[in-house]
């Protein structure tokens, strides 16, 4: 098979890449390695920026998420039984929109077969080759026998565990650091205990409530890693939540049976540069960062959104040396988010090495945010997105 670009992964950020694309009338392939039901299964983000929003705008592909998302003027942070609300409406003049990943990636396979994006599910050991040339080729198994797609261009959208990023990791730096716990998820058909998130820092650890809309509720609260799903029957989460989100909170919580729970570990990682020859990297393929603050999907969204210009500009013919930008664009973004994110976490968890010192400084910290514009403006601002 031959094509102009050959994407790795039909996660958000690969279908994304491949809507785009397509729009632009340039030629891809999109290689998946699961089934399209398994990515369906897979409960993940639940908060996104103008930028993921208008992406789907821009294609056209926003009539559910404009019916079903919910606006958000802001969130809360608790420390104890105080909430500070951080309006981020009033504080930037944006909001945030609650729509499941699992919906958007719903919404963006809908469309592929309308919008003539070929994505080829159960695609087995993917592997990329002779990126440092002008004709890179991706081969891959597929129903018993081996395949080859020859393309100008290798996107990998193949999240933390894909091959991509393996393949160049000589070729750049990793930077990460691991933290010392989980969030523990669950999702379940019962109203939301808030109108608008709380994000809750307890001296039993941390919390948060969210929700995917007005009768399905998501939780988290953080757990050591050396804990499993099995040790946390439901009654002993709802337990564990209505303590961590304060007396107000816990007052609203509707119990209910567990549709999804999963632990995922917290870690702040960037590979860079985010291109190696004709491979690019984006998305979680690229960076993670720790869930607090809503990030990963969003960035993957911004990465997109840098690709595709650069693919655009160079299969359009305005610049050659197009790509050579992309991994400095995205990573300006990059670093920002994954500082807030880091930062977030910081304020918001207790960490097994902290203090009475660490906890002052926490203290102090959410303090100044309850007390000071400014502070909240910082917020806000990072938490709706910095300016792509
Ligand atoms: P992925 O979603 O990981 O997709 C990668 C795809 O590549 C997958 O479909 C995978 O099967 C495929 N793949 C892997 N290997 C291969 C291979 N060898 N060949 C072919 N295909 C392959 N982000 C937010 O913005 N807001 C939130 O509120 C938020 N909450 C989160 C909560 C949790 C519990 C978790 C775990 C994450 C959360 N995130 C959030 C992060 C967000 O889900 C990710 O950042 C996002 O999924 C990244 O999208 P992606 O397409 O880059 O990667
Ligand atoms: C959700 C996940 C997050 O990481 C976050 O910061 C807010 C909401 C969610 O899954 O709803």
């Amino acid at each position: 098979m031959k094509t102009q670009v050959c994407i790795i992964g039909a996660g958000p950020a690969g279908l994304l890449l491949g809507h785009l694309l397509r729009a632009e009338g340039i030629e891809c392939i999109v290689l998946e390695r699961q089934t399209g039901d398994y990515v369906l299964g897979r409960i993940r983000a639940g908060v996104l920026e103008q930028i993921t929003v208008s992406l789907m705008e821009r294609l056209g592909l926003d009539a559910r998420l404009k019916a079903e998302g919910l606006p958000h003027d802001g969130f809360n942070l608790a420390n104890g039984e105080r909430l500070i609300r951080i309006d981020i409406a009033a504080l930037t003049g944006k909001h945030v929109v609650v729509y499941g990943q699992t919906e958007l990636t719903r919404d963006l396979m809908a469309a592929t077969e309308e919008r003539g994006l070929e994505v080829i599910y159960g695609a087995t050991d993917a592997a990329v080759h002779d990126i440092d040339s002008d004709a890179p080729y991706v081969t891959f198994g597929k129903d018993g026998g081996e395949q080859r797609i020859d393309a100008r261009f290798i996107v990998g959208c193949d999240g933390f565990h894909g091959p991509s990023r393996q393949s160049i990791l000589s070729r750049g730096a990793e930077y990460h650091r691991e933290y010392p716990f989980g969030w523990l998820g669950i999702l379940a058909d019962v109203p939301p205990c808030n109108h608008e998130l709380i994000y809750a820092n307890h001296e039993r650890g941390f919390a948060l409530a969210s929700m995917r809309s007005e009768t399905r509720s998501r939780y988290y609260i953080d757990v050591p890693l050396t804990e499993k799903v099995e040790d946390w029957p439901d009654e002993r989460i709802w337990d564990e939540l209505s303590i961590r989100l304060g007396p107000e909170a816990a007052a609203n919580i509707t119990r209910g049976p567990s549709l999804e729970k999963s632990i995922a570990p917290l870690r702040s990682y960037v590979f860079a540069p985010m291109r190696a020859g004709s491979l690019l990297l984006c998305g979680d393929a690229a960076h993670i960062v720790p869930p607090t603050g809503a990030k990963g999907l969003n960035l993957a969204a911004s990465d997109v959104h840098y690709a595709a210009e650069a693919l655009r500009a160079f299969f359009k013919g305005y610049e050659a040396d197009a790509i050579a930008g992309y991994s400095d664009k995205a990573l300006a973004r990059v670093w920002k988010a994954e500082r807030f994110s880091w930062s977030l976490t910081r304020l918001m968890h207790r960490f097994p090495e902290d203090g009475p010192f660490e906890r002052a400084m926490q203290v102090a910290e959410l303090d100044y945010i309850a007390s000071s514009k400014a502070a909240q403006t910082s917020i806000a601002e990072n938490y709706v997105g910095l300016p792509v």
